[in-house]
């Protein structure tokens, strides 16, 4: 589904209903993943029809793996093993999706055809050594160009064997890679993660009847484990649930309920961080969803205050910062966040991306190098460039509910790598937005 490019957004003060996000990204491409390399047919429900999970589904399509589309949201796929994945017939282009890249370098660097991974400009431009070194360390053949960034060369190696690796950044993405990698490697592979970051990986590939070992801040599991075929239901993302979570604690009438939202503690930064502000919000009717945790959040309208974010949170969060700045340009007194520099290198610099969009606004909003400072104060009408950024789109939408003027944001079509049907679900709540 195609978004259009540029909103423009009438101020409004309500934000109300009971509804149902996005399905979960992060874990929509996994689920395609390793279905495809099990062995059996799974079954996932609640697949996100996004354009960043729909690249991941392309790309083993292309790779041989047949895959029926009962309807939206749902998918049977006919896992192929381990070494069943054939030959592409040409490059595979994952789009905006860093998670498709990433993920699939690790998994991909075990196969015996060579491949090509492309992206779109800003996957172009993000940094692959964080996989490419750790990979090599392995055994793989896995190349970026040589300013460190895709195309990804992958070409056969003579074998991967385990290893044990600390990994230097924080990041979900890297581990998953080496993880996958170490499917496919002889031996052991350990990793250890500086903080802990979304274990989506993890719980996913118990699911699947891998035997993965987790103490304190290593995960460790053993090459040539065979993944049984599973049945996995999606919950709906709370990076997506951010931007209405923000929404109703700032607009002046807000009340909110989102239901069926992914609740895994690697991913509720965002719960404690609003908290931290002074967020009412609500978790409902906890539950399970397979492997995750998930309930139904209930926000209502709150007075924010500025809060020094704990930097303990900041991988935990890690997605919702666009959002969280928002809610801090709506707050008492004066944000800062630190330990962030990781938002520089996202779908876009989500410090300097933000902290434009927010001055063009009249916030006073200073970015540093590893954050943001930023002072509360009365948001004006404006136009902003999310730079082809989808959350950056999807955080400037809710500062309508407390702007003066109508707010103009351009470069919006990559809303649909994540949330198809943002605008629809925002102006039912109660947001004007005009494309
Ligand atoms: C993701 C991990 C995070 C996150 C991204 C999705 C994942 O990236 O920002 O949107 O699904 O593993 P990093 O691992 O680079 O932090």
């Amino acid at each position: 589904m195609s978004v259009a490019d540029t909103f423009k957004l009438q101020p409004s003060t309500q934000l109300q209903g009971s509804f149902r996000v996005a399905s979960d990204k992060s874990i929509s491409h996994r689920s395609v993943m390793f279905s495809a390399i099990a062995e059996g047919t799974s079954h996932v429900t609640g697949f996100l029809e996004g354009e960043d999970s729909l690249a991941t589904l392309g790309a083993f399509q292309a790779m041989g793996v047949k895959v029926e589309h009962p309807q939206s949201g749902e998918l049977v796929v006919h896992g192929v093993g381990l070494h069943g994945l054939k030959q592409p017939d040409g490059a595979l282009y994952l789009g905006n999706s860093g998670t498709s890249m990433r993920l699939l370098s690790g998994l991909l660097a075990g196969q015996n055809f060579p491949l090509t991974l492309t992206g779109d400009k800003s996957l172009s431009s993000r940094p692959m050594r964080r996989v490419t070194i750790p990979l090599q360390q392995m055994g793989a053949e896995v190349h970026s160009n040589e300013q460190g960034t895709p195309p990804l060369e992958i070409t056969p190696s003579k074998g991967l064997h385990g290893f044990h690796y600390a990994l230097p950044v924080a990041s979900a993405q890297v581990k998953s890679c080496l993880l996958l990698a170490g499917l496919y490697a002889e031996g052991e592979t350990c990793l250890i993660e500086p903080a802990p970051t979304r274990d989506h990986t993890e719980r996913m590939l118990r699911s699947f009847s891998v035997d993965v070992q987790t103490d304190g801040n290593q995960i460790c599991l053993q090459g040539g484990a065979t993944l049984k075929a599973c049945d996995i239901q999606v919950p709906a993302d709370i990076s997506s649930a951010a931007f209405f979570m923000v929404g109703a604690c700032i607009a002046k009438q807000g009340d909110v309920t989102l239901t069926e939202v992914g609740i895994n503690p690697t991913r509720t930064g965002i719960i404690d961080i609003l908290k931290l502000m002074g967020a009412e919000i609500e978790i409902l009717n906890p539950r399970q969803a397979g492997a995750e945790p998930v309930a139904d959040l209930r926000i209502k309208s709150s007075q924010l205050k500025g809060i020094d974010i704990p930097e303990e949170l900041v991988p935990l969060a890690i997605d919702e910062f666009p959002a969280v700045f928002v809610a801090a340009a709506c707050a008492e007194g004066q944000t800062r966040l630190t330990g962030a520099e990781e938002l520089r290198v996202k779908e876009s610099d989500r410090i300097q991306v933000m902290a434009e969009g927010l001055q063009a606004l009249g916030i006073d909003a200073r970015p540093t190098p590893d954050g943001m400072i930023i002072q509360g104060g009365q948001i004006q009408g404006g136009k902003v460039d999310s730079h082809g950024d989808h959350r950056i789109a999807m955080s400037f939408a809710m500062a309508s509910l407390r702007a003066s003027g109508e707010i103009t944001i351009t470069d919006c079509a990559n809303v649909a790598t994540s949330f198809p049907d943002f605008i629809e679900l925002a102006n039912n709540a109660g947001l004007h937005i005009d494309i």
